[in-house]
């Protein structure tokens, strides 16, 4: 497929699928999971050069100032999930998991391990955030790892090298260790880069419990919940929550299998599980 500028992945799951490539499930071979070779697939380094330069301090203003206030969509959940669904990709349909089928393998993993029934929904909701993309936002501005923006962007981040054409990396406001921040001030009152996380979470935050909502908001902060690159803006709380992140990590990446969950069979335990915490539209 022709990769155009704009839009180098394949499909979303291009940048999960490297994540998966970049922290191999323990004891697990780590070939089960590569699609590919060692080295990272154009399309992906194509994703981040995009992500890196553009996810500025002021980017990030811009894009909350136009999605927070939730005036795009009026939506419930299971309806959401269907709308995510129509994200087409260039994938190959009879190997890749859709979206919806995503969120279902990852719920239903959660809940063989017998979890409480919100970390079961968060399994099920995680990516709802994605839908950006339905909007018209670019893949570099949904998906993709996140991390702080007005502070020094930390050398774990993977490609980091990306980070010389972002312009706060040459502004003495945003380019020390701590930026605008003060040494544990805690990640409520840090910025990171826009993306699906933050977005879900501006949308539940007023519904689900806060373990839910660091998973929903953190989940794709690897530079955070995997590197502990940014150890010094965190708080005793946030160290706690991340607790959570952690858990709900392996659940993310590591249960894409090809045994395609029945969608219409699970239908009415989660419509039932929707209705507990998120009943009704949401505004989106
Ligand atoms: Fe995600
Ligand atoms: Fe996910």
């Amino acid at each position: 497929m022709s990769i155009n500028s704009d839009q180098p992945l394949a499909d979303l799951d291009e940048w999960e699928a490297d994540l998966i490539r970049r922290y191999p499930e323990p004891n697990k071979p780590a070939e089960d999971f590569r699609n590919y070779g060692e080295n990272t697939r154009p399309g992906v380094k194509e994703f981040y050069q995009l992500n890196h330069r553009f996810q500025t301090y002021d980017f990030v203003q811009s894009k909350r100032a136009q999605f927070v206030p939730l005036r795009h969509k009026k939506m419930g959940v299971w309806e959401a999930m269907e709308y995510l669904n129509e994200l087409v990709d260039d994938s190959d349909p009879d190997t890749d998991l859709s979206q919806i089928e995503h969120l279902l393998q990852t719920a239903e993993s959660i809940r063989a391990d017998g979890h409480p029934r919100w970390f079961i929904l968060t399994g099920l909701i995680h990516d709802l955030g994605k839908i950006l993309c339905l909007f018209g936002e670019p893949q570099w501005a949904v998906v993709g790892d996140t991390f702080p923006v007005g502070c020094a962007f930390s050398d774990r981040i993977v490609f980091p090298e990306f980070f010389a054409e972002n312009p706060d990396s040459n502004d003495a406001r945003y380019n020390s260790l701590y930026g605008v921040y003060e040494p544990n001030i805690g990640l409520s009152n840090v910025t990171l880069s826009w993306g699906h996380d933050e977005y879900l979470y501006e949308v539940v935050k007023e519904r689900m419990p806060e373990e839910s909502l660091y998973i929903i908001r953190y989940h794709s902060f690897y530079p955070g919940h995997r590197e502990s690159a940014y150890d010094h803006l965190m708080n005793e709380h946030d160290q706690k929550m991340f607790r959570w992140v952690r858990a709900f990590n392996p659940y993310d990446l590591y249960t894409k299998s090809d045994a395609r969950p029945d969608v219409a069979a699970l239908r009415p335990f989660y419509e039932e599980l929707i209705d507990e915490f998120l009943p009704g539209q949401l505004d989106w």
